[in-house]
């Protein structure tokens, strides 16, 4: 008999279908016929050889973008919020029976963007307005000239930011406009959520639900909702009033910096944390600084306004509810028209980033020169955030405990000294026995890897943090694998944080070795990565035989050199191109090998 052809061969199977079959298909109605296509599009794409054999793969495309619409989750996040965010979408759609494939943008290729009918996009902004670390190369490619043409393809795009930042959510806009240039459409409209995004965001991820609905009616019902599921007893939203058990100073008289490690007492919240997670600390703001900015503009204390639904006084609400330290370019471009300031409009235009780094909303109102109500006020101002320290001890180690290490920040400028929001709070206004109220803040990408497994971990100054907390755990679990330290600040005689523990981890082989780097100690600088540098042979020698490689610390600086430098050691010691070293480098953060807690 002359062979068929795959085609002709559907065309037959199709036909010897028997009729009971298709009077029963006839039988059902339109929200059973959905859910038996997306069954059976399920089935054939589990056999895709069946399914290659009937259609073309551009027609197969057609037939998922017709029948049930297939949705790319692509998420871009360094800390984990918009990872957090994509799952509990995916698992929404899903359970409405939309097909979806979450993917984070280290892993997704460029082709395939094409191949969905619909492309979600939830990502954060990281550094000074740039893509988390594994997003770097998907974005890059996507604004390239090489990006596909998304002709026919909806998408939808999250930004998750925080606008003290000068490029608010500048990842998500970049995404949103670089689809829109390749020729898709949006199903609705990008949001960028600040700080407080949690509500924001499950309006907008229900919005979406809903928007898929309306173009491809539900096949499955289920009660999952876009909310997260996991409950922890106590969040960012409903924060533990802990007892801070001791605040001890790290850096010695004379030191050019005011390091603190801080215990906190976490008995009876329930709360847990892992190495790499980090502490969120809701701060009040000083007295001293409310007063001032009330006396600035003439509004008396006990002034009474609204915020969110409730009623309190001004003063009670700048001191506990907004943020009056980090500046945004809204508020000072709102006080500049309220006030005709040419001198606030020129800061906004000309040397806005600098202007920032050490003034505060005092500063601004000191040049505005402006009156307003209470309640105006109010309603310039951002909500307080939380800041996050990572964490410097193990449960393990410290059962009921969290150590924190941080910077008490201070800054003069033509007005006076200002001072850091919670690291004052923490260090100059609470005393040993205060209460104080935390929540952990997971982070899925800063992790341990199993206990035989070595790491080398880069943390100058608090960028020490997570990993005293990495040693102890280790320490606890009796972990097998070797640990490398670099650790990097002004002074060998005052800077030396954790000195003690350091040297007993050494002399008890806990710590295989470590390396410092105390710029300040000689005239010619030396930093972490002249020490990376000197031990090249070393470093590539433990990345080739699987080695994790962690970085902590100053995000603008340092985290920068030191990428420079481990590209340097993988291309020279491995002798591999550029573009080799980069593969690398890349290879490395698949394998979770290379991760940074960065700020
Ligand atoms: C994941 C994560 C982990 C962190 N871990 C640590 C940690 O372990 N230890 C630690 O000390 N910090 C850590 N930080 C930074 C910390 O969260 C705060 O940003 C920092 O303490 C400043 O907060 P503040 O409220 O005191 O100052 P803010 O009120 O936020 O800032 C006050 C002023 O200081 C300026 N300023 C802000 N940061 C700096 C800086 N680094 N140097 C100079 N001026 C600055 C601002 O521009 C502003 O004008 C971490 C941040 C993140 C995101
Ligand atoms: C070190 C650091 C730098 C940041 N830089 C920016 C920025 O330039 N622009 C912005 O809008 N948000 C910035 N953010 C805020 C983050 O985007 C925000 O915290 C977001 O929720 C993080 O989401 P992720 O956990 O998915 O990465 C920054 C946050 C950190 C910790």
């Amino acid at each position: 008999m002359k062979e068929q052809n795959p085609l002709q061969r559907a065309t037959a199977s199709f036909t010897n279908i028997d009729g009971e079959l298709l009077q029963k298909v006839s039988n059902l109605g339109p929200s059973e016929l959905l859910f038996l296509a997306g069954y059976c599009a399920g089935l054939a794409e589990h056999s895709p050889a069946q399914l290659n054999a009937v259609v073309t793969p551009s027609a197969a495309n057609e037939l998922s973008k017709g029948s049930q619409l297939k949705a790319l989750i692509l998420y871009a996040s360094q800390t984990g919020n918009a990872q957090e965010i994509a799952e509990s979408l995916q698992q929404s759609l899903e359970s409405k029976g939309c097909k979806t494939n979450l993917e984070s943008t280290l892993d997704i290729k460029l082709a395939r963007l094409k191949d969905y009918a619909l492309i979600v996009v939830i990502a954060s902004t990281h550094g000074e307005g740039e893509p988390p670390d594994d997003a770097i190369d998907f974005y890059e490619a996507v604004l390239s000239k090489k990006a596909p043409s998304l002709n026919g393809v909806k998408h939808a795009v999250l930004g998750l930011g925080d606008s003290s930042y000068e490029f608010f959510c500048q990842t998500a806009k970049d995404f949103d406009s670089a689809l829109l240039k390749l020729g898709s459409v949006p199903l609705i409209e990008r949001l960028d959520c600040d700080v407080d995004y949690q509500q924001e965001a499950l309006n907008w991820t229900t919005q979406l639900v809903g928007a898929i609905a309306d173009i491809q009616p539900p096949t499955l019902t289920s009660p999952a909702t876009v909310e997260n599921i996991i409950q922890f007893p106590y969040s960012k939203e409903k924060p533990f009033a802990a007892t801070l058990l001791i605040i001890q100073k790290l850096t010695a008289r004379g030191s050019i910096k005011d390091t603190y490690h801080l215990e906190i007492d976490l008995a009876g919240s329930g709360l847990s944390y892992g190495p790499g997670d980090a502490l969120g600390v809701w701060a009040d703001n000083d007295k001293a600084l409310v007063k001032e900015i009330l006396a600035e503009l003439n509004i008396e204390s006990q002034a009474r306004v609204r915020f969110k639904d409730e009623e309190f006084s001004v003063e009670e609400l700048l001191r506990k509810k907004l943020e009056i330290t980090l500046l945004n370019k809204g508020l000072i471009e709102a006080l500049a028209t309220v006030g005709g300031s040419q001198k606030l409009l020129e800061i906004t235009e000309t040397y806005y980033s600098d202007y920032i780094r050490n003034h505060q909303l005092i500063d601004v109102l000191k040049l505005a020169n402006v009156t307003l109500e209470a309640q105006q006020l109010v309603a310039m101002l951002k909500p307080l955030k939380p800041r996050l320290y990572s964490i410097s001890s193990s449960i393990d180690e410290n059962p009921e405990e969290v150590h924190i290490t941080l910077n008490h920040l201070q800054d003069e400028n033509e007005n006076g000294i200002r001072y850091g929001q919670a690291s004052h709070f923490l260090t100059r206004q609470l005393e040993e026995g205060d209460k104080v109220n935390v929540y952990v803040e997971r982070n899925k990408n800063f992790k341990l890897p199993s206990s035989d497994k070595a790491i080398i971990m880069v943390g100058p100054g608090t960028g020490i943090a997570p990993f005293r907390s990495f040693l102890q755990q280790r320490e606890a679990e009796q972990a097998k694998g070797r640990n490398w330290l670099f650790f990097g600040n002004p002074n060998f005689n005052t800077d030396f944080l954790y000195q003690t523990e350091l040297q007993k981890h050494l002399k008890s082989g806990l710590l295989t070795q470590i390396d410092v780097a105390f710029s300040r100690d000689q005239e010619q600088k030396i930093y972490v990565q002249d020490r990376l540098r000197e031990n090249a042979a070393q470093v590539w020698q433990w990345l080739e035989q699987g080695a994790f490689f962690y970085v902590c610390g100053d995000m603008s600086r340092m985290a920068k050199e030191v990428e420079l430098a481990l590209l340097q050691i993988i291309e020279q010691q491995g002798n591999n191109t550029q573009a080799q070293a980069k593969d690398y480098l890349k290879q490395l953060k698949k394998q979770a090998r290379y991760q940074r807690d960065v700020y």
